[in-house]
């Protein structure tokens, strides 16, 4: 993806919620119904529900090992289409599709709004920012990931996970996924194109910068 439509794409997802109603779904799956189904949720009805996640992704969304994610303090539109993904095959993971499959659309926004509650892990304190989170590479036209991943720079739209104290396993698992293609379920592949352009050692140094605050073996 070239750079002038990388920014097509930022500024498009910050004006998504008043704009993508009008949008064909080729173009995205974030229509105006979308957006308000995905921040209706009831988070005492979902923390109920969330009760029997809570063996893998954590009591209260913190999970226990590094490669299964947290889901506290996560986004609650980006958790909701995570679950509607899962469940409709979007986002292909056949654990998590047998989790999904039986609930409801009303259901996955109030699990999604209780995650968001919750607190999420630190990240580590003192790594160095990886170049390629705070400026990105002109020679290969990418953007910073914190252009989107940066809950500073216009709240990150409302769609872009936070990353920040993800597992490190998991980060580097999802990221290669996307580099190749084992990963889908991103509108207008924005991930999937910034992805391929890393490498193995960049996803690892990516990762151990966003990562909670775990034992990291030094490889
Ligand atoms: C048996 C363990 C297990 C259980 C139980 C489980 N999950 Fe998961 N979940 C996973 C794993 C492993 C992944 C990563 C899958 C992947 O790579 O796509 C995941 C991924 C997710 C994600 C994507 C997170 C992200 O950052 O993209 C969401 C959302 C999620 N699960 C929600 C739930 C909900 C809601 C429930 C309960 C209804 C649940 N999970 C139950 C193991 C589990
Ligand atoms: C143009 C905005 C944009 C840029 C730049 C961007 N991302 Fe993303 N990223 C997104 C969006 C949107 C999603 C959500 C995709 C979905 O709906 O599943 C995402 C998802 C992710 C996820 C999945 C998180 C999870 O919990 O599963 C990871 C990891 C990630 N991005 C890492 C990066 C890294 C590393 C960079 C920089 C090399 C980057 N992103 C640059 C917009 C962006």
């Amino acid at each position: 993806m070239n750079k002038i439509l990388l920014w097509l794409v930022v500024l498009t997802m910050s004006f998504v919620s008043v704009s993508m109603a009008e949008l064909s779904l080729s173009e995205s799956r974030w229509t105006q119904e979308a957006y308000d189904l995905a921040h209706s949720g009831d988070a005492n009805k979902g923390k109920k529900l969330a009760k029997k996640c809570g063996s893998c992704h954590g009591d209260n969304g913190v999970s226990e090992d590094n490669e299964t994610p947290s889901l506290a303090g996560q986004k609650a539109a980006y958790t909701f289409k995570q679950i509607y993904d899962y469940k409709n095959k979007i986002r292909a993971n056949k654990t998590m599709y047998k989790k999904v499959k039986k609930i409801n659309i009303q259901d996955m926004a109030n699990i999604a709004a209780w995650y968001q509650t919750q607190q999420g892990e630190k990240k580590m304190s003192n790594n160095s920012v990886p170049t390629m989170v705070s400026n990105g590479d002109k020679k290969r036209f990418l953007i910073a990931c914190n252009m989107c991943h940066n809950p500073q720079v216009m709240n990150g739209g409302f769609q872009v996970p936070i990353l920040a104290g993800q597992k490190i396993d998991y980060l580097i698992e999802t990221l290669t996924a996307f580099k190749e293609d084992d990963r889908e379920n991103d509108e207008y592949r924005v991930m999937r194109d910034i992805a391929k352009q890393l490498s193995e050692e960049e996803i690892k140094t990516i990762a151990k910068y966003y990562a909670a605050k775990v034992i990291i073996e030094d490889e």
